[in-house]
């Protein structure tokens, strides 16, 4: 669990957090995850993933992709989840080591959570071809992994999966 600074004490989740519990803790990818894409030759990918919380109504997440031979670190990307208090609508709040920052919105349903980008900032000297859209979806399993599947729509391609990829928990 992340430390709240001054605050020693382990902190209680906040109520507000409570539909997206099963989000926390620290996740390894098992298997490799699958990357794909139409402009781009299949590729596999290790991730640690650390969902945590301080106490305040949001988590706070870190993704971070490695090599599967080389372990050399690969995309990461971390940030903010929240949700609107008494609702199931949830903002997904990311920056990116490629220079991109985006905010995705959408819904926690049960164990599972669906949502697209609403905003997408990038640095100006960004890789093209740049992305337009991105949609997520997390499932917790019933037989306890976690499981992320991410589509986009780029410049030059229509949505399209990107990345499917499951995590044990550790
Ligand atoms: C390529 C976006 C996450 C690995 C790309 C491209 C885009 C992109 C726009 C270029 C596509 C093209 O050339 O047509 C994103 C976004 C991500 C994400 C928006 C998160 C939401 C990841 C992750 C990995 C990864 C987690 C894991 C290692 C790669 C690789 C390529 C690629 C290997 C091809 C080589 C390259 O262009 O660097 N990605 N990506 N991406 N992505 Fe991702």
């Amino acid at each position: 669990m992340a430390s709240s600074g001054a605050n020693a004490e382990t902190p209680q989740l906040n109520p507000v957090m409570e539909p997206l519990s099963w989000m926390l803790g620290t996740w390894l990818s098992d298997p490799p995850g699958d990357g794909t894409f139409p402009t781009m030759k299949p590729f596999q990918y290790l991730e640690e993933v650390h969902i945590s919380h301080v106490g305040q109504p949001m988590l706070n997440f870190s993704f971070n992709a490695f090599h599967p031979d080389t372990r050399k670190p690969m995309h990461r990307e971390c940030g903010f989840i929240r949700l609107k208090p008494d609702t199931n609508k949830v903002a997904f709040i990311s920056a990116q080591n490629t220079g991109l920052v985006e905010v995705e919105e959408g819904e926690v349903n049960g164990q599972e959570l669906s949502i697209a980008s609403h905003s997408i900032a990038r640095i100006s000297f960004a890789k093209k071809p740049h992305v337009e859209q991105i949609t997520r979806k997390f499932r917790l399993n019933s037989d306890g992994k976690l499981e992320q599947t991410v589509s986009m729509a780029t410049t030059t391609q229509p949505m399209t999966q990107h990345l499917h990829i499951t995590y044990k928990k550790v």
